[in-house]
């Protein structure tokens, strides 16, 4: 059995509006699957649906080869969840809060204050066990919303936009956890509006847009396929960019040419390499010396325009 999540041809309607509008994708176990779009795309609406709090309108959705509107206790039991609103009681220190999630878990007294001490080492949390929710920062009490999920054992977990609020440092030590959890064998849905998150830490990513999946590949596939323009970028030696403008002009075939250093003139064109090759012949023919090429890749975050405003 290789496949965590199935879902096929998944609608939810809320009244009229189609908020997941036949969605279909698998998950295999072990994996970290990117879900993106941009807002009221209906990612928030997938994850509900998938983890079984809210029955889909039409469509079957099967985690651990299950159905997930007749067996949801059961799921329920081996999957967890962040939501993207924050659910807490202000009142509750953050030790405690930690302590009643592991005794809602059904996790036995000692391994629980193990599990929490290695957590408020992890996430950095030691210095604010003793506080009430209410007195923490946005990004501390979604620190605590994050770890607190890692109280029990799971084998599936959903996180929806985790990483909201949360300065570099944070963000950094909450992926590389998730990353030593799926290297354990967790299989994790993430939503992010952060580029650089997927290409961290996503096998396969889909982007979604008005409830229906765009496109869906791995980073670098999505990027190969979507990516269109890239970025020449040549560094000179002993000349300076405006100097050579003139050659360059000719063959940048309306693009603008950018002047990143004094020393470096950028071109982006759809065909890269050839308007490399050309730009290197035509500054040799000019005896201008070259001190290094680049051709950029396009960043997801291109990608993801690209396919959200539906081609450029
Ligand atoms: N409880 C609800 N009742 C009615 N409409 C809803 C409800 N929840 C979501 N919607 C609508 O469904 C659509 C999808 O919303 P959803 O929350 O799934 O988007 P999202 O992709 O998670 O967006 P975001 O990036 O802002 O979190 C939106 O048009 C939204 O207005
Ligand atoms: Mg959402």
């Amino acid at each position: 059995m290789e496949t965590c999540i199935i879902v096929s041809d998944l609608h939810m309607n809320y009244g009229h509006v189609a908020a997941v509008d036949g969605v279909s994708f698998d998950v295999d176990y072990g994996k970290v699957f990117g879900f993106l779009g941009p807002n009221g795309a209906g990612k928030t609406t997938t994850i509900k649906v998938l983890t079984t709090l809210v029955h889909p309108t039409s469509g079957n959705v099967s985690i651990f080869g299950k159905d997930v509107v007749k067996n949801a206790r059961e799921i329920k039991k081996r999957i967890g969840v962040v939501l993207q609103e924050p659910s807490f009681e202000g009142n509750l220190t953050v030790e405690k809060a930690l302590d009643l999630y592991g005794i809602m878990w059904g996790v036995a007294g000692e391994r629980r204050r193990d599990r929490a001490r290695e957590l408020f080492d992890r996430f950095d949390l030691a210095e604010l066990r003793s506080k009430k929710n209410d007195e923490l920062s946005i990004g501390q009490r979604r620190r605590v919303q994050v770890a607190r999920e890692f109280m029990h054992d799971m084998d599936l977990l959903f996180l929806d936009e985790p990483t909201v609020g949360l300065d570099p440092a944070a963000r950094r030590t909450l992926l590389d956890y998730v990353k030593k959890h799926v290297h354990g064998g967790l299989t994790v849905f993430f939503t992010t509006h952060i580029m650089e998150e997927v290409e961290y830490l996503c096998d396969e990513m889909a982007i979604i847009n008005k409830g229906k999946i765009m496109a869906i590949d791995t980073p670098a596939g999505l990027k190969q396929k979507y990516g269109g323009v890239k970025a020449v970028e040549i560094k000179l030696r002993g000349a300076k960019a405006k100097s050579v403008m003139e050659i360059v002009k000719p063959l940048a075939e309306g693009s603008a040419i950018e002047i990143p250093a004094e020393d470096t003139i950028r071109v982006s064109s759809a065909e890269a390499q050839d308007m490399l090759v050309k730009m290197i012949q035509a500054l040799a023919k000019n005896s201008v010396q070259i001190e290094s090429v680049s051709v950029n890749s396009p960043t997801l975050e291109e990608v993801f325009l690209t396919v959200v405003n539906g081609g450029s």
